[in-house]
């Protein structure tokens, strides 16, 4: 039985390490494909693998296809957008994904681009504080939660908009939930995107939306660039020149937005919120202990493929 990790972004040694002694515990091999730059090395690679490991790395009809003998690939993390869920499942591939595990780093990580864009940039000019003000969690999943977690600690107001999540389960961990999308945005200074990339969602983050946050508003995105409207986006900051906007996923028109919001526009180069150790171990182990457990007794919990 034949494992691959297939990671551009690779993990840290310490969780391939890890993944390497559950899956050779089981008896099965481990291959490893890392920071590959052509589609063909992916094709090559899957053409005997059982089992495969991915991040955000595209799983489309054509790898599947190439991969003759694959059972299950585990996206370790959270979203699975970047695999082809119909041609997996018409291949008889189970999808399986890592939920929460990467999520307080994704959480640490919002919290750290929230204080740069605050603080101007770190360009020596005078900032404000996180303190007191209005943080509104779009999608109060695992990487929303985690961010109430650490937002209550820098004392800020938390509100949650999820049309899945119920008030309830809102209002236990003591942030406000609204009853709307708009009123998210109506209501608070800084919004934090945790939405998947779905057909509901993409550009969803429209000029309208944004249009509803007060002066000085913020933006931060660690959830898909494929979420935000990118022509209103910029149309929006052109005349709206006390909104920020940072993201953790660089946008299609990275260079356009350089270019006209020098002072208001950050990405990272690379998505880099779940890119920790600790992040890479626990998202990393879960997968090969999930593919250990469907291969080996047929326990197919996070199934999203269904
Ligand atoms: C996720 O969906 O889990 C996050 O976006 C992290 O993605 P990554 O594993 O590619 O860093």
């Amino acid at each position: 039985m034949k494992v691959l990790i297939a990671t551009d972004k690779p993990f840290a040694k310490i969780a391939v390490d890890g993944i390497r002694k559950e899956v050779e515990a089981a008896g099965f091999e481990l291959a490893l494909l890392e920071k590959y730059t052509e589609k063909q090395q992916l094709l090559d690679a899957v053409a005997d693998a059982d089992a495969i490991i991915i991040r955000s790395d595209i799983v489309d009809a054509e790898v599947i296809a190439a991969a003759k003998q694959l059972k299950i690939v585990v996206r370790a993390g959270a979203g699975y957008d970047n695999v082809d869920l119909l041609a997996a499942t018409e291949a008889g591939v189970t999808v399986m994904n890592t939920p929460g595990q990467n999520a307080n780093a994704v959480a640490e990580l919002v919290m750290g681009l929230l204080v740069y864009a605050i603080r101007d940039f770190y360009k020596g000019n005078s900032g404000t504080e996180l303190k007191g003000k209005k943080l509104g969690i779009h999608a109060y999943g695992n990487v929303g939660r985690n961010v109430a977690r650490i937002a209550k600690g820098f004392g800020m107001e938390i509100y949650a908009y999820d049309a899945f999540c119920r008030d309830e389960d809102i209002k236990a961990d003591s942030v406000e939930p609204t009853c709307s999308a708009k009123t998210l945005y109506q209501t608070c200074d800084i919004v934090s995107l945790h939405i998947p990339a779905n057909a509901e969602t993409k550009q969803s983050i429209n000029a309208e939306l944004l249009g509803l946050m007060p002066k000085g508003a913020v933006l931060v995105n660690s959830a898909r660039k494929e979420v935000i409207n990118e022509v209103e986006l910029v149309q929006f900051m052109e005349s709206h020149p006390d909104f920020k906007y940072v993201t953790d996923i660089m946008p299609g028109n990275h260079e356009e937005m350089m270019a006209k919001f020098p002072n208001r526009y950050f990405s990272t180069p690379k998505k880099m919120g779940a890119q920790t150790s600790e992040a890479n171990i626990n998202a990393g182990i879960a997968a090969a202990k999930q593919i250990v457990n469907f291969i080996n007794k047929g326990i197919d919990c996070y199934r999203v493929n269904k």
